[in-house]
């Protein structure tokens, strides 16, 4: 059951300039450079509008031209797939992701996950979120039956594919042994995206090689997850993989981290997934139901696309104040940037850590043009036991004065810190606040940020859905692979043998 103190929350107040009682250079500046007030009612009654759109298009079967690509499956499945669940278990569309992801886990200890863009970071901010930091690092017994996991797909990097391959070879040796084995998982929607699909050709080979190319075990241990239909589903049924799982035609790419491209993965990792579509699917509700002042998707869209739209500020900044959501902050980059970046238009993402780039990129953001929102992503409570700073014989560093404050006390000392002065400058940031990091709460951030995406398309009038910039570099990939001359049949080999 969701609890009303595990919600996420948006508090903006600091973007708006305040009413100024007598000038000052300060009130100058908040005036030139935070959000004036009234603007922002006139962009939340858009944004009100703009939820009855996007809630309409749910129910159209048959969208006009000027709507389509239209995919708004994302909005509603992580209800769809709970009551599912309740009713048929096992047999139902969450039931089979679990049942893929218990069977995978059960046979190997290391996962490859290919897959590119929302293929690919939806899974791995999950991964990064809510596993141990040092997963992959960890003995067998304390990740409890949890395979480590590897990343790729997602480029064309020949060596870092040749070190994984080094890596599997040398720690892999006898596949009787579950403690040797690897896996596959292998996500692609169109099932044509050359970066993953040359990818699982080669791990595919290398499967084969170490497990026999017809061994049940083989079969066992690939699980891939594609569209209705495409090279990738055609290619698995050839090869006699009966559970391929879909991610449905109504839900875009960048949108799928609720369908088993993310889900699946997640269950893999041993994460509660139906707690994550509880918090899905409860921000929808959120969403949906409502008003402004307790609607973060709403409060979300409106602010930061004045920000960008009317106030000169294009450039928004995911600032993570836990270095466990830089992995989200590189998925909102996808999702914003692929969803807007349309016709000359869109706002630019940027995913900073903090404190950890304020030693990078801090001056800039105080000091530098004034083209940015910083958006502060805080988690409130931490995971684990504070480490405090404690007494120390040699007080050469004058921390002994701060023997009694923890890590905890640390971040938020820096955050306030941050705060301060970009308030002090007149430089607009807000915050997102999760009250701690859970499967739960990452769920509401996730759909949050894919709602409040949609809505600020409908506000500028660009379609969120689909991609034809990426399209045409998809094309003309291939048509340059095509006129690249051949190797040489002899190295052909040897590269297949990574040699
Ligand atoms: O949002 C999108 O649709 C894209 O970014 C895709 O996720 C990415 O190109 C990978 O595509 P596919 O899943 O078809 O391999």
């Amino acid at each position: 059951m969701q609890l009303p103190d595990e919600n996420l929350e948006y508090h903006y107040h600091r973007l708006l300039a305040p009413a100024a009682e007598a000038w000052t250079p300060l009130a100058e500046l908040q005036a030139k450079h935070l959000l004036p007030p009234d603007r922002l009612e006139a962009a939340k009654r858009a944004a009100v509008e703009a939820r009855g759109q996007v809630g309409a298009e749910r129910e159209l079967q048959n969208p006009p031209p000027k709507l389509r690509p239209l995919q708004p499956g994302f909005i509603d499945l992580p209800q769809k797939l709970l009551d599912g669940f309740k009713r048929k278990q096992d047999a139902s569309e969450l039931g089979k992701v679990i049942r893929a992801a218990n069977r995978l886990r059960e046979s190997v200890d290391r996962v490859v996950l290919l897959g590119a863009g929302g293929s690919h970071l939806g899974a791995r901010a999950l991964f990064d979120a809510l596993c141990h930091t040092h997963h992959n690092e960890m003995p067998a017994k304390l990740r409890l039956g949890k395979p480590r996991f590897y990343f790729a797909g997602h480029d064309l990097d020949n060596d870092a594919l040749q070190d994984l391959f080094e890596l599997l070879e040398t720690t892999c040796v006898d596949p009787e042994l579950a403690e040797e084995r690897w896996g596959v998982v292998v996500v692609s929607k169109s099932g044509g995206t050359v970066e993953t699909a040359a990818a699982y050709r080669a791990v595919r080979a290398e499967a084969a090689k170490f497990y026999g190319p017809k061994s049940d075990l083989l079969r066992r241990v690939i699980v891939p997850v594609t569209g209705p239909g495409g090279k990738l589903r055609d290619l698995c049924r050839a090869d006699g993989l009966d559970d391929v799982l879909t991610i449905p035609d109504d839900v875009g790419g960048r949108y799928a981290v609720f369908t088993p491209a993310g889900l699946l993965p997640a269950a893999v990792m041993g994460l509660d997934v139906r707690a994550m579509l509880l918090g899905a699917a409860t921000m929808t509700r959120r969403f949906l139901e409502e008003p402004f002042e307790r609607n973060p998707v709403l409060q979300f869209a409106a602010v930061n696309h004045l920000a960008a739209e009317e106030c000169g500020k294009p450039t928004r900044v995911f600032a993570a104040w836990s270095r466990k959501l830089e992995a989200v902050g590189w998925w909102y980059d996808h999702l914003l940037s692929e969803s807007l970046g349309k016709t000359g238009r869109g706002p630019t993402p940027l995913t900073v850590v903090h404190p950890r780039d304020l030693h990078t990129r801090g001056q800039q953001f105080q000091d530098g043009p004034r083209d940015k929102v910083v958006n502060n992503v805080v988690v409130r409570a931490a995971r684990h036991p504070a480490v405090t700073l404690g007494m120390a014989d040699r007080n050469e560093d004058d921390l002994n004065q701060f023997s009694r404050k923890g890590f905890p006390d640390l971040l938020d000392a820096a955050h306030k810190g941050a705060t301060d002065a970009y308030a002090e400058a007149a430089r607009p940031s807000a915050d997102l606040v999760l009250p701690a990091l859970t499967e739960h709460t990452v769920g509401q951030l996730l759909q949050m940020l894919m709602l409040a995406t949609v809505v600020e398309g409908r506000l500028m009038g660009i379609n969120p859905y689909g991609q034809p910039g990426l399209e045409s570099y998809k094309a003309g990939l291939l048509r340059h692979l095509k006129a690249t001359p051949n190797l040489p049949k002899g190295e052909v080999r040897d590269a297949a043998k990574g040699v």
